[in-house]
């Protein structure tokens, strides 16, 4: 049975790493602001009320007025703490699978190749407008299990393979329902344009006249039903151009959805200038940034409206891309990176934000400081919510990990081991042992 108390206090921690004070960027981009020695969080009625040294938090509790047995004890057992995990950009509704594809890239044909002869996305769209909603939930919910395993917390989650109105619009709907259901919270994103749909594929103008029924029909009902917090592009050659895109993201903005969007995956495709541009909350990607568009970045930042370069490492590898988005210039532009898994059918099945992480290490050749920022305030910074998520500071929501290794460099060196040893969510135990003392 879940644990009723309304307080709990999580001790015994080697390290914290609380991500105090917000979005990060340039040097901070490394700081995981740490607290050593015998470090313990308290939490009440889901927010976190105390970060510190134990004694000083227990103090803090008393002070309070916080009885001791209205709190819940929860023994890190020298392991590190760290706010849960954000995964700032998944496709986690779909339906079927896409194995065959594999098989089609080895033998030498392209990921959009394979999209432009009907396959890909357009596959996942068949089978997922043919899925009932059970069908999509029961995927979804086997994979959100496993990210929570993994230590998410929250998640953005896109439409996108139904590119019709009824289908886009149930996507959304059900991931509103996913996160009623928890304990990950979810973020919805609207992908109506992540391809063309089939009914325009084959028309000379379909990018542009699907774009037009996207703008015109989609948009206004998503936004009239307020199931989503952004929306999303594929901006890419030969799927939506920069300027698509801006029309798509520029009406998405008048109707109250800010924008974020798959920008320069494969090929540059000025992406990041056109975030940059229109003050996009999030540009993802960005394998194949061009120098134009680290510069239209890096303005944006040192200007005080940055956008966050969302990097997303699994894909390039699943790719077998030539190019990782270049982490260690964008850092060193002052660009604030996030990291996640891009989670979906294609080009990332890996509902894994760990291995994220060390990817972010391992292919981006961020540290392991930078990438746990990059996991977690920063993903939140992504996602619009630096504010209430992604560090443990008085007053945000109690999302947290306890983790078994002893640092938090430890997390990207396993790779592929299950570290997770605990999960918080709004103070709650949600994965792990079930009853604390
Ligand atoms: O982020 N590039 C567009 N969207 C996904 C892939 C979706 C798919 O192949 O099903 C991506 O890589
Ligand atoms: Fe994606």
């Amino acid at each position: 049975m879940a644990d009723a108390r309304p307080g709990l206090l999580v001790h015994n921690a080697a390290e914290i790493a609380t991500m105090a004070g917000g979005l990060r960027r340039g040097a901070g981009q490394a700081d995981v602001g740490p607290i050593e020695g015998d470090g313990a969080v308290a939490a009440y009625e889901g927010r976190i009320i105390a970060v510190g040294q134990r004694r000083e938090v227990e103090r803090r509790l008393d002070e309070m007025g916080i009885a001791r047995d209205s709190v819940a004890r929860l023994d890190a057992q020298r392991g590190t703490v760290t706010p849960g995990l954000i995964d700032p950009h998944t496709h986690l509704l779909f339906a079927g699978t896409r194995q065959a594809e594999v098989e089609l890239r080895q033998r030498g044909l392209g990921y959009l190749d394979i999209l432009v002869a009907g396959g890909g996305i357009l596959q996942t769209v068949r089978m997922t407008r043919a899925a009932s909603d059970d069908e999509l939930l029961a995927g979804a919910r086997r994979w959100l299990a496993e990210m929570l395993s993994h230590g998410v917390t929250t998640a953005e989650v896109k439409s996108g393979y139904g590119l019709d109105s009824a289908t886009e619009l149930r996507l959304l709907q059900l991931a509103g329902r996913l996160s009623e259901e928890g304990p990950i919270e979810i973020v919805p994103t609207f992908l109506g344009a992540h391809a063309i749909a089939p009914e325009f594929h084959d028309r000379t103008d379909g990018a542009a006249a699907y774009i037009d029924a996207v703008i015109d029909e989609q948009l206004p009902a998503v936004a009239e039903q307020g199931i989503a917090a952004f929306c999303d592009v594929f901006c890419e050659q030969g799927v939506f151009d920069a300027d698509q895109s801006r029309r798509l993201l520029t009406r998405a903005k008048e109707l109250g959805l800010p924008a974020r969007l798959h920008a320069d995956e494969l090929r540059p495709s000025g992406g990041a200038e056109l975030a940059a541009e229109i003050g996009a909350q999030s540009a993802d990607h960005l394998g194949a940034i061009s120098d134009a568009g680290i510069d239209a970045l890096a303005a944006a930042a040192a200007r005080g409206t940055p956008v966050v370069a969302t990097l997303l490492p699994i894909t390039s590898f699943y790719l077998d891309e030539p190019h990782y988005a270049p982490a260690r210039r964008l850092v060193e532009r002052g660009v604030p990176v996030a990291v996640g898994t891009d989670f979906n059918p294609g080009t990332s099945p890996a509902p894994n934000a760990q291995l994220a992480l060390a990817f972010a290490v391992h292919r981006l050749r961020l540290t392991a400081s930078e990438a746990l920022v990059a996991a977690t305030i920063n993903a939140a910074g992504s996602l619009g919510l630096a504010a209430s998520h992604g560090s443990l500071e008085e007053g945000k929501h109690a999302d947290l990990v306890v983790w078994q290794p002893d640092s938090h460099t430890l997390l990207p060196y396993w790779l592929g081991a299950d570290l997770a040893r605990v999960v918080v969510k709004r103070g709650r135990i949600v994965h792990g042992p079930a009853a604390p003392a």
